[in-house]
This record gives C-alpha cells, sequence and structure tokens, in this order.
C-alpha cells in the first residue's frame, strides 16, 4: 500500500503505471493493481504474462489458473516440479509462493517465497486473473 500512495503523489506516474499495467492485462481491482506491482517487482525478472510470449528463466504465465504444473510446452521443469501433481489454483498458489522450496521441495525456482500475506493474495490475484 505504500508503494500505491507513494505513486499517487505524482499523477503522470500513476497514470504510466496505470497504462503498464493495462497492456500487461491485469484485471480490474486494487488487489489486482498491486499484484502487478509485487509481480514486477519479484517476477518478471523470470516469468512473461502475455500469452504466447516465449518463458524466460521460468516458463511463462499466462492462462495459469487451472493449469497442471509443469505443463508450459518446451519448458525445462525440474523432476520435482513435473511430478508435483499441482494444479494451479489462487490455493495451490498462494501455499506455493508462501515457501517453494517446501511446497515444491528440489524444484528449480530460485525465490525464496513472499512472506507478507496480503503481497502474496495480491500477487495470486493478479497472476490468475491472467488470460488464457
Ligand atoms: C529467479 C527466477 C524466478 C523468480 C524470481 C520467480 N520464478 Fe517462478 N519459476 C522459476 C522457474 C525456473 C520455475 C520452474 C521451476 C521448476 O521447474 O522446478 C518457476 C515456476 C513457477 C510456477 C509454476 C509454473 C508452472 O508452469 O508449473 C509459478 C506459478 C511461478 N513460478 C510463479 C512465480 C511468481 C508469482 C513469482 C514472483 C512472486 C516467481 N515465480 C518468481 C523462476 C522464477
Amino acid at each position: 500500500m505504500k508503494t500505491i500512495i507513494c505513486l499517487a503523489t505524482t499523477g503522470l506516474v500513476t497514470a504510466g503505471a496505470l497504462a503498464a499495467t493495462a497492456t500487461i492485462a491485469a484485471p480490474p481491482g486494487p488487489a489486482a493493481t498491486a499484484g502487478a506491482q509485487v509481480f514486477a517487482r519479484s517476477c518478471a525478472m523470470c516469468h512473461t504474462v502475455a500469452r504466447g510470449a516465449p518463458s524466460k528463466l521460468g516458463p511463462n504465465l499466462a492462462g495459469v489458473s487451472g493449469r497442471k504444473a509443469g505443463s508450459v510446452p518446451g519448458f525445462r521443469y525440474s523432476p520435482a516440479m513435473s511430478k508435483s501433481g499441482i494444479t494451479w489454483k489462487a490455493d495451490t498458489l498462494d501455499a506455493f509462493l508462501a515457501k517453494p522450496s517446501a511446497v515444491v521441495p528440489g524444484n528449480r525456482m530460485g525465490f525464496a517465497g513472499i512472506k507478507d500475506t496480503a503481497q502474496r493474495a495480491a500477487v495470486v490475484s493478479y497472476i490468475t486473473g491472467l488470460p488464457k
């Protein structure tokens, strides 16, 4: 929330941030907007969200909601992720992002997790709202 207040102090920056959010297809709503910011800060260096965009270090996340873990064609997942049997939904994403190494031991996502419940909820809301 601090970030939003901070951005809101300069109208131009806010407009820019909102436009950027719109182009990466965030669903409307404050949680989604906050989630887009968390995503930009913590995930975007490794994950693309636009449909059909190439995977980076991590798999493309377009349409991740409802998808089986380890199922983006052509992406080389760890055996741990491929065999996890998880279907990505709000609750499984929330648990995974809290501590990836605990939920999928041996996975290759170089990310410790998001401790803050609100930030995690925001980013989950953002990625589950991504178009297929
Ligand atoms: C340092 C790079 C990196 C960062 C940062 C990162 N990821 Fe990942 N992510 C990966 C990799 C690599 C995998 C595949 C892991 C495997 O195969 O074990 C992955 C897998 C995933 C998956 C499973 C996808 C699937 O197709 O099964 C989800 C969901 C995910 N990441 C979400 C996120 C979110 C949300 C964030 C930010 C909070 C994030 N990641 C941050 C690299 C990263």
